[in-house]
């Protein structure tokens, strides 16, 4: 794989394993960005009130179009916590009515669905899934173990957050739909990371963040809603769209796309995005990174004398590979490692374990993996913050 390292703005002199929190954008992505950026400040009052509704339309085209579904059944958002804290929000629970998720939640979301669901006399099943996964099935019978009568609807991430795997949410959509079920996806590391086809994964409700691994600049994501649940989505922020002058054909499209005065210009990077990737042959790219990722995961697993989180294949595993580690003070080991060794990756808390998460994308390569072994090899021999 050609090395793009010089495709992207990152400070040269990190080690940087952390794409996984907030991407990076590469440079002509980030110069689309500016070069809006430039046309709003030029005349805003065009740009927010007249050209604004063209250039969000084409780019939600384009998104459309990669993510496989239509075009006015998805809203951009800045993040996926405001998509998901919409649909939270609207959702109509009745007291003693339950949302089934995993013990293996990103936390933002976990406290999202935690305060609707009190506010609303519900409950948040946190359904606990044994680590390491043995397979797909395993997993599947974990997670309904959750489910009773009075589930409503799952919440699940398709990529976890702190331990980087892939869960089987075609399989749990499926299950869900003949359970009547409603499904809210989380897919915040899914767009441009392995493929997506909304259309064929047949979740309700999904969001996905365009500046992690799509590439856009940060506060870009979006959130799809199936016609039919399109209705009961009221606004989070209450603006022109509501009762609106001039209303489009789409409720769902005038009551979320405009939130009051903002720079908007990071969704419309991603038709640039978009054909960066293809330029760069991207799924190829991605392929590489993830056989890096693979193919270095059990030495990381070894030395830290843990087992891997699942199977290491492509079922499991893309870019993002988390090692179970024992250290007291996992933000002193973090802030080490980047201040001692200039490596930027994170050492999360999630339950009773620690992980440590490395990213791989197409500035990595394999020296990148090896200074992190080295660095951690000597930190736990030295019994430094590991042990
Ligand atoms: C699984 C998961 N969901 C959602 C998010 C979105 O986070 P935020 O809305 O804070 O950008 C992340 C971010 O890392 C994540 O890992």
């Amino acid at each position: 794989m050609e090395n793009l390292r010089s495709q992207f703005l990152l400070n040269p002199e990190i080690t940087f394993l952390n794409f996984g929190s907030f991407g990076a954008c590469p440079k002509p992505v980030f110069e689309e960005y500016q070069r809006f950026q430039l046309e709003l400040e030029r005349d805003p009052v065009q740009f927010i009130t007249v050209k604004g509704y063209d250039y969000i339309r084409e780019s939600r085209e384009a998104l459309a179009g990669y993510i496989g579904c239509e075009a006015d059944d998805v809203v951009y958002t800045p993040n996926p916590t405001f998509a998901i804290n919409i649909v939270a929000k609207n959702l109509k629970l009745q007291p003693g009515d339950e949302v089934l998720s995993t013990d293996l939640e990103y936390g933002a979301l976990d406290r999202t669905w935690a305060f609707y669901c009190a506010e609303k006399g519900a409950k948040y099943v946190r359904q606990h899934i044994s680590l390491p996964l043995v397979s797909k099935e395993q997993f599947l019978a974990d997670f309904w173990k959750g489910y009773s009568e009075k589930t409503k609807a799952v919440f699940i991430s398709q990529i976890t957050s702190t331990t980087g795997l892939i869960f089987p949410v075609k399989e749990i959509c499926a299950e869900a739909k003949k359970r009547g079920l409603l499904t809210i996806v989380d897919g915040a590391h899914v767009p441009g990371h392995i493929p997506l086809n909304l259309n064929e994964l047949e979740a309700d409700i999904y969001t996905g963040a365009c500046h992690k691994w799509m590439l856009t600049p940060k506060g870009s994501s979006f959130l799809y809603v199936k016609k039919a649940f399109q209705e009961w989505m009221d606004p989070l922020v209450v603006s022109w769209g509501y009762d609106a002058a001039y209303p489009s054909s789409s409720q769902f499209l005038d009551y979320h796309q405009f939130n009051g005065t903002r720079d908007f210009s990071a969704y419309l990077t991603i038709p640039r995005a978009i054909a960066f990737m293809e330029e760069h042959n991207w799924w190829a790219v991605a392929a590489t990174c993830r056989k890096l990722v693979q193919s270095n995961y059990q030495r990381f697993c070894d030395l830290m004398e843990t087992a891997p989180l699942a199977p290491i294949t492509d079922e499991f595993f893309g870019q993002l590979a988390s090692i179970s580690i024992r250290t007291n003070d996992p933000i002193a080991l973090k802030n080490k490692l980047f201040q001692e060794h200039q490596i930027e990756i994170p050492v999360m808390p999630h339950g009773d374990a620690v992980y440590l998460r490395y990213s791989i994308n197409a500035f990595n390569d394999q020296s990148d993996l090896d200074k992190l072994y080295d660095v951690v090899a000597k930190l736990k021999s030295e019994k430094q913050l590991l042990y």
